[in-house]
């Protein structure tokens, strides 16, 4: 459809009609019905949402399934033999630790066609929140403390997505690092932080990427609420990045419906009736102009018609989700990350046979998060399939003792749930640990070869995590990891810790018990495989941390402005519609842009482990650094070579002034091999912002890159001269 046929369409509707293509279609699809998350039933069971269908006009509903692991839709329907099982792809830090974009735009590819062929038009993902503090409850579904690789990584997320004819809708725009009072509290931070933690990384996605939408975030940005900011939706997101795709709500904060219009926030999800007559209202009394509204209605009929719905596409309801499971294998495998291998317990020696798997974990391994993100998957493959997969065997009487927990467990977990919690239902929640005597340990070192002890983690929407007891590990984990090492390390086998988490936790008190330690994350259905593959060394370990592991979390110098304390237990008492709880509405970021390894890197504070870290089975050596400027690019390139008896890939790291500026991983390399990996910089990426005269700043310099294997680990450096750049932005969303 061309633009005049837009304008002659747009023309056609009534003001009704326009209001109602600006709120979306609640539970039943007609305007504004509103809708519980998730519980949409029309078109597509499951899915987050619909827009209206305006018949007159032809103009068809479209839909939106939560991401970002995959398509969150109902697995079974009332009265239909097929399942709509989606594929568990890793969630959003795992696959941000592969440092691969080419790999994570694959994974897109496959999350898009899945998206298209369970009937949807617009996925809402990638999740693209800084892990601004270790215990945000969805960092999991986002990908680094670090701007430069949350804008790449998201970018090659939401081209592959869009590959497939559906949409992206990149969340939550912006500043939404807590769940902690996510509908209202207000984000209190500097412009520098704002444009170079917050803002960057969802500037170079929509500058690379152009998604067809962006999900704006329920906070506030320093007293204003994103969902009716211009600042925010227009000065900043169009007229200086050049965004030209729908602004969408996020889910359940209801604003001022004209603000939100005037603003830019063109489609109002999931759609309450009052929204659609707040428009017209609005329109009729002057204070919301006609324009402004077509400027939105322009938009969503520009969104509408580029969908499969509105092109008839007719989905299979069968994607292909025995080719998604070997991509989300692979690249699950490469999201992992190894911090430690002590006299090369990894991979396996073929003399290990027999493990003996602790923790619930190995038997529940956790695939995604909870919430929306989670997805609800045809399987998930635990540590003793996986195991057996790889010819390995657990030993059966400890596999006995949990495999006959679980269900328990799982099932009085359910039972007493709290209704309050409806995250329950969304998901695998982590089961409480059982407890193991020592005795029990002395019966399997007996019969086991090596001990595997997977400590799991869970967090998701709507809650943030604790420092006591899920940070921290608690006593009985302690205990545990005590317990097994003494007594296995005794006997001479080696004790594996695998780390079942979709985000940070503390390893510095017990990591001496371990032998090696392997972050697995949460990395979707086939996370037993991937693991296998590790531990045996079918795949050489690539990944690296997207974020710093810290000694305490109190290191970070946010913990101080990060709501606490919060548990699942004690959730429902902090809800919005549950008792009423007293929040202070706002974060101050007292901390500025000292986020992650901003902090600790450049005062040199001690870390467990430092931002970019990660073992390989090999070793690499790095030479030939170079650093050139082509026209408003810096063109750097290494040679990397691997040096060791095994193949692998490396990723390499370069900074400028401590910060990442750019970063490539090589394909795999056998023992002897070279490759040399070449990264062009915008320099309009080098600058930094210049708060006083509110620009992006390069002064005239000599600025040295280095060129590292993790933030901490710097092989070799290049020094070129670059003339000053500067570039003028709006002096917005300021704080007051
Ligand atoms: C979440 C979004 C999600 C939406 C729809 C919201 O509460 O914050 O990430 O996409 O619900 O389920």
């Amino acid at each position: 459809m061309t633009n005049q046929s837009i304008d002659s369409l747009l023309a056609s509707l009534s003001l009704e009609q326009k209001a109602q293509l600006l709120v979306g279609g609640g539970n039943d699809g007609f305007a504004g019905s509103g809708a519980m998350l998730g519980h949409q039933k029309r078109l597509v069971a499951g899915a987050a949402g619909i827009t209206v269908e305006i018949h007159e006009q032809a103009i068809p509903s479209i839909v939106m399934a939560d991401g970002p692991a995959g398509v969150h839709i109902d697995p079974v329907r009332e009265n239909v033999a097929d399942t709509f099982y989606a594929t568990g792809f890793p969630i959003g830090t795992a696959l941000a630790s592969t440092w691969n974009t080419a790999l994570v735009e694959q994974v897109g590819q496959a999350i898009g066609n899945e998206t298209r062929e369970y009937g949807c038009d617009i996925i809402l993902g990638p999740g693209m929140n800084i892990h601004r503090n270790p215990l945000c409850g969805r960092n999991f579904e986002y990908y680094s403390e670090d701007p430069i690789l949350t804008g790449k990584i998201g970018a090659a997320m939401v081209r592959g997505i869009q590959s497939q004819g559906v949409g992206a809708c990149p969340k939550h725009y912006a500043v939404n690092s807590q769940e902690s009072d996510r509908t209202k509290v207000d984000e209190r931070l500097s412009a520098k932080a704002l444009r170079e933690i917050y803002l960057r990384g969802f500037e170079i996605m929509v500058r690379e990427a152009q998604p067809w939408t962006i999900m704006s975030s329920y906070n506030q940005i320093n007293g204003q609420f994103v969902q009716q900011s211009y600042d925010a939706l227009t000065t900043i997101l169009r007229r200086e990045w050049g965004f030209n795709g729908v602004v969408v709500t996020d889910w359940i904060g209801v604003r001022d419906t004209k603000a939100q219009v005037h603003a830019g926030n063109d489609l109002m999800m999931p759609g309450y009736p009052q929204q659609v007559q707040d428009i017209i209202t609005a329109v009729n009394n002057g204070t919301l102009s006609i324009a402004d509204v077509d400027t939105c209605v322009r938009r969503v009929l520009q969104l509408i018609i580029r969908t499969p719905r509105y092109n008839h596409y007719t989905y299979s309801d069968q994607p292909d989700l025995a080719a998604h499971a070997v991509i989300t294998r692979q690249s699950a495998t490469e999201g992992m990350v190894l911090l430690k291998n002590l006299g090369d317990t990894l991979p396996l020696r073929s003399q290990i046979r027999t493990i003996a798997l602790f923790g619930v974990n190995s038997y529940d391994f956790a695939s995604g998060g909870l919430g929306s993100g989670c997805v609800n998957t045809p399987y998930v493959v635990d540590m003793v399939a996986g195991l057996r997969n790889a010819g390995i065997a657990t030993t059966p009487r400890i596999t006995d003792i949990y495999q006959s927990y679980i269900p328990f467990a799982t099932k009085k977990l359910r039972a007493d749930k709290d209704p309050l919690m409806w995250f329950l239902d969304q998901g695998q929640p982590k089961l409480p640990e059982l407890e193991i005597s020592d005795r029990l340990i002395e019966t399997e070192v007996t019969q086991a070869d090596a001990a595997i002890i997977t400590l799991g983690r869970q967090a998701g929407e709507g809650m943030d995590r604790t420092i006591e007891d899920d940070f921290n590990l608690t006593a009985d984990e302690h205990q545990l990891i005590r317990r097994v090492s003494e007594i296995f390390r005794r006997e001479r086998k080696p004790v594996i810790v695998i780390i079942n988490s979709g985000s940070v936790i503390e390893t510095a008190s017990w990591q001496a018990y371990a032998d090696a330690i392997l972050v697995a994350w949460q990395p979707g259905e086939e996370g037993g495989n991937s693991v296998a593959d590790i531990l045996t060394g079918k795949v050489n370990p690539s990944g690296k941390l997207t974020m710093t592991w810290p000694i305490a979390c109190s290191d970070h110098p946010s913990t101080r402005n990060f709501p606490q304390p919060m548990s699942l237990y004690d959730y429902k008492e902090r809800q919005n519609w549950g008792t009423p709880i007293q929040f202070v509405h706002y974060t101050d970021h007292a901390e500025g842009t000292q986020v992650g390894y901003r902090y600790f890197n450049p005062n040199e504070r001690p870390v467990a482990y430092p931002f970019g870290f990660g073992l390989s089975y090999t070793t690499f050596e790095y030479s030939r650094p170079s650093a050139k400027l082509q026209g408003d690019e810096v063109i750097l390139s290494v040679t990397v070579r691997n040096t060791g008896s095994r193949s692998g890939k490396e990723v390499v790291q370069v900074y400028m002034g401590h910060e990442l500026k750019a970063f490539a991983k090589t394909h795999e390399l056998q023992p002897g091999e070279s490759e040399t990996l070449t990264m062009r910089v915008p320099i309009r990426l080098l600058a930094s912002f210049d708060e006083p005269n509110s620009q992006w700043l390069l002064p005239a310099d000599e600025y040295t890159f280095a060129f590292a294997a993790s933030s901490r680990d710097i092989r070799l450096t290049k020094k070129i001269r670059l003339k000053q750049y500067t570039e003028p932005v709006n002096p917005v969303l300021l704080p007051k």
